[in-house]
């Protein structure tokens, strides 16, 4: 974070053309350890950066033919893609790739039953679960994954919908929110992951929004930020994980809109751009998504309205027909 003199009111608005060049720049900072640490997660970095683009209304700052080719060279035989070149397949790399050729509307440059058959490979017959790779790991996260990406393909027929409901649906909690397996902890992660998953199945009615609404309801905290959990700190990506899911169940204004925006205004580098997960830290392109998405769902002036389940531009998901 800079600890320049800027006037604090610049903090106080969204820094639209610093977020922009945030973005556009990350591919040159080659000296940087993160940009190699972080090589696992260069696919996902450029969904995370190509939809903070499309809400602050410059989606055609990254060269869509670049982009593309990268995508497609991160693919493998079995459908699925990686994070990186060389990198292994896993579902949550395939579901941003898919993201990212959904709003660059070059779906036709792949082979989607392919993918499809990718996913549907990782759903376990038994449980309904579904494993993030073929290591076997077990996560909510991955049935979101993986009926986020079908339903983008309209190839949601090809898993076992029912099974994959029941998974979810054993990891809600007498708290109303839900964990990454049955038993686990409520986690506001995984309960937008839950959420999303049961409205792109039409299943939200087995939800207790009541009690669950208060649980995120709780999540702000004083300084207006959102936490994941009981008793831990803020964090701009919580914006989205906590917000998404109030809207998901239709009680987003449940929390203080304003000390929420200005909490998130706070976190943004008003020197270098992006977002860092709480003020005063090093921005990264995924706070940087979470806080335009958070301010995005209060409805923050300017910015491109984004659809809660799938984090996306709301007018794409719209003309897909998949807006709940
Ligand atoms: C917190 O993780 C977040 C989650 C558990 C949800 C992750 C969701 C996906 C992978 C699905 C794809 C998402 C989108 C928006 C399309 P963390 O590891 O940071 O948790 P911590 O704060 O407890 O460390
Ligand atoms: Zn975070």
């Amino acid at each position: 974070m800079s600890t320049s003199t800027t006037a604090s009111s610049d903090r106080q608005t969204l820094q639209v053309s610093r977020h922009v060049r945030f973005i556009q720049e990350l591919d040159t900072k080659k000296d940087d350890l993160f940009y190699w640490l972080s090589e696992h997660l260069r696919l996902n970095g450029v969904y995370w950066g190509l939809t903070a683009l499309a809400l602050l209304g410059q989606p055609d700052a990254l060269d869509r033919s670049d982009v593309i080719d990268y995508i497609l060279s991160c693919q493998h035989a079995s459908g699925g893609f990686g994070g990186h070149l060389g990198h292994d397949a896993h579902l949550s790399c395939t579901l941003s790739a898919v993201q990212v050729l959904v709003m660059l509307d070059a779906l036709d440059r792949v082979d989607c039953d392919k993918i499809a058959e990718y996913v549907a490979r990782l759903q376990d017959p038994e449980t309904g679960a579904f494993m993030g790779d073929h290591w076997g790991e077990i996560d909510t996260r991955f049935s979101f994954s993986a009926v986020a990406c079908l339903s983008l393909m309209d190839r949601l027929s090809v898993v076992d919908v029912d099974k994959a409901s029941e998974f979810v649906l054993a990891c809600q909690n007498p708290d109303g929110g839900f964990g990454s397996i049955p038993g686990a902890e409520s986690h506001a992660g995984q309960i937008f992951c839950c959420l999303g998953f049961l409205s792109i199945v039409d299943r939200l009615e087995y939800v207790d929004v009541d009690t669950l609404g208060w649980w995120l309801c709780e999540r702000q905290l004083g300084n207006g930020g959102l936490n994941g959990r009981p008793e831990k700190k803020e964090d701009v990506c919580y914006s989205w994980w906590v917000l998404s899911s109030l809207s998901i169940i239709g009680k987003l204004d449940w929390i203080d809109r304003d000390k929420l925006v200005a909490f998130i205004l706070r976190c943004q580098d008003d020197e270098s751009g992006g977002f860092a997960d709480r003020e005063g830290h090093y921005p990264d392109v995924f706070h940087t998504l979470f806080g335009i998405a958070g301010l995005s769902l209060l409805g923050y002036d300017g910015l491109n309205k984004v659809d809660p389940v799938y984090c996306m531009p709301l007018e794409c998901i719209k003309q897909l027909g998949l807006h709940k």
